[in-house]
């Protein structure tokens, strides 16, 4: 166990989740605008229409800057996020996945490296090199979704991994095939988003309403072929998901999803119709719809794995819950009762190892950062705060909020209380302050 990274108001996985969504921008353009590239620039050749080529230039460019300057940076922060947030989570990945991400890597380098001579050598070498160029570059990025998708998808359902401790088990799981191609789908929503934008600053106006018209498109079928994916992807999802998203999925992270899918239609169907018309603010106004849309799906696709940071193996607050015995890990939970949480965990001040009627509040507050505060915040306002809580549910004794917690398991989103009698106790009696507004600060 680590130390708890405390998010006031928004939570460490909100940190997360915001540099993860706005990644999904940069890392979904990176894997797609080659492809309209290299559609572009064939048409280019084939019909002799030299033109084109300015959007090339164009769009390659913000694929060099946007994709990979920001992506990295903020594919570097999910890194850096999520060690801190979830230390434990991400080292179960680490331990399962390292060769996946190996070989993720591998490609990326043939990204990296591929944007820059694919940029720098456009009219500089000859034509069909400069395609082949291009195709390895789309191949190549596309085979770092083919490897992530795995990764992300066994975080939502970990397939037969658990059992077998298999690498394929939990790689090619339920929800792997359906999530590869809904995202390859919607990924040219996203190359077609930037397309627009990038065609409203180019010179000639035809060339202008060519690109526009192509990647409405595109954007088209995109989207519809997503949508149609994304109730396959529904039902690939293990029965536990369905159980939250009809329950605990908000009602506008539902709409968000389904209002943006709409919007973006819209807006694709009006640019084909009036290429010319749509210049460049609301061409990034799209991309801010685009953007509100991903975060609803990020929103609900990080509350359907709820109580699990990996389900059938550990929970959003990084205690293990089950064993992997094909692994070699040990569920945590009877130790942890027998024990006591405040005594196993290794950064609890070593005053509050034992607990008396002196520390026992504060004792009670570190039980509550280290089991509660993956999902919820300690202040009165902001992610599902505690204070609103624990009012919602009238926990105003002791007793009553210790009763609550020997049944906080039964929820279908909450993981169960882990630690000793003293501590539960410890952790109810902090809870009511937090009802009575004597809170520790
Ligand atoms: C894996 C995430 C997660 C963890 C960890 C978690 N909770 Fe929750 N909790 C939720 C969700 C989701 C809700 C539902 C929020 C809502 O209804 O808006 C919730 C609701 C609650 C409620 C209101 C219940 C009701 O019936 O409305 C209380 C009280 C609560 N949590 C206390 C706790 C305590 C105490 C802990 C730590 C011991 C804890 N939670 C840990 C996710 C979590």
């Amino acid at each position: 166990m680590y130390p708890v990274w405390e998010v006031p108001y928004l939570s460490a996985g909100i940190v997360l989740g915001l540099i993860a969504t706005f990644h999904i921008l940069p890392s979904h353009l990176s894997t797609s605008a080659m492809w309209f590239n290299v559609y572009v620039e064939s048409k280019a050749y084939r019909e002799n229409r030299p033109e084109l080529l300015e959007f090339i230039k164009n769009y390659s460019l913000l694929l060099l800057v946007f994709a990979y300057v920001f992506g990295s940076l903020s594919g570097i922060g999910i890194w850096y996020a999520a060690t801190v947030a979830n230390p434990r989570g991400i080292s179960a990945l680490i331990h399962t996945y390292v060769w996946g991400w190996a070989t993720e890597w591998v490609f990326f380098i043939v990204e990296v490296t591929g944007i820059f001579i694919y940029y720098y050598t456009l009219g500089k070498v000859d034509r069909k090199t400069h395609l082949k160029i291009g195709w390895i570059f789309a191949i190549g990025s596309w085979t770092t979704m083919v490897i992530i998708v795995g990764i992300l998808a066994f975080m939502v359902s970990p397939g037969k991994l658990p059992a077998t401790g298999n690498f394929f088990d939990g790689f090619f799981n339920q929800t792997y095939w359906s999530q590869l191609l809904l995202r390859t789908t919607l990924m040219f929503a996203v190359a077609a988003v930037y397309a627009i934008a990038v065609a409203t600053r180019l010179k000639n106006v035809e060339v202008r309403g060519f690109i526009k018209k192509a990647a409405a498109k595109w954007g088209i079928g995109g989207l519809i072929l997503g949508t149609l994916l994304a109730f396959w992807y529904l039902k690939t999802l293990p029965e536990e998901a369905h159980g939250l998203i009809n329950t605990f999925v908000p009602g506008r992270l539902k709409s968000g999803m389904i209002i943006t899918v709409g919007l973006m239609i819209l807006y694709f169907i009006y640019t084909y119709l009036k290429p010319l018309t749509i210049r460049f603010v609301p061409a990034i106004l799209a991309i801010a719809i685009l953007f509100a849309g991903i975060w609803s799906a990020e929103r609900v696709r990080e509350i359907i794995r709820k109580p699990y940071i990996i389900p059938q193996y550990m929970y959003s607050n990084q205690i293990i819950g089950h064993d992997i015995s094909a692994k070699g890990v040990v569920a945590e939970v009877k130790r942890l009762n027998e024990v006591g949480i405040l005594k196993v965990a290794p950064f609890v001040p070593r005053n509050l190892r034992e607990i008396d009627e002196g520390n026992r509040l504060y004792a009670g507050r570190v039980a509550a950062l280290i089991q509660c505060s993956a999902c919820h915040v300690f202040e009165e306002r902001g992610l599902r705060p505690m204070p609103l809580m624990v009012k919602k549910v009238g926990l105003k004794e002791v007793e009553g909020a210790e009763s609550f917690l020997d049944g906080i398991g039964e929820y279908p989103h909450m993981p169960p209380f882990f630690g000793t009698p003293e501590e539960k106790k410890a952790l109810a009696t902090y809870l009511v302050s937090l009802a009575d507004g004597s809170k520790l600060k």
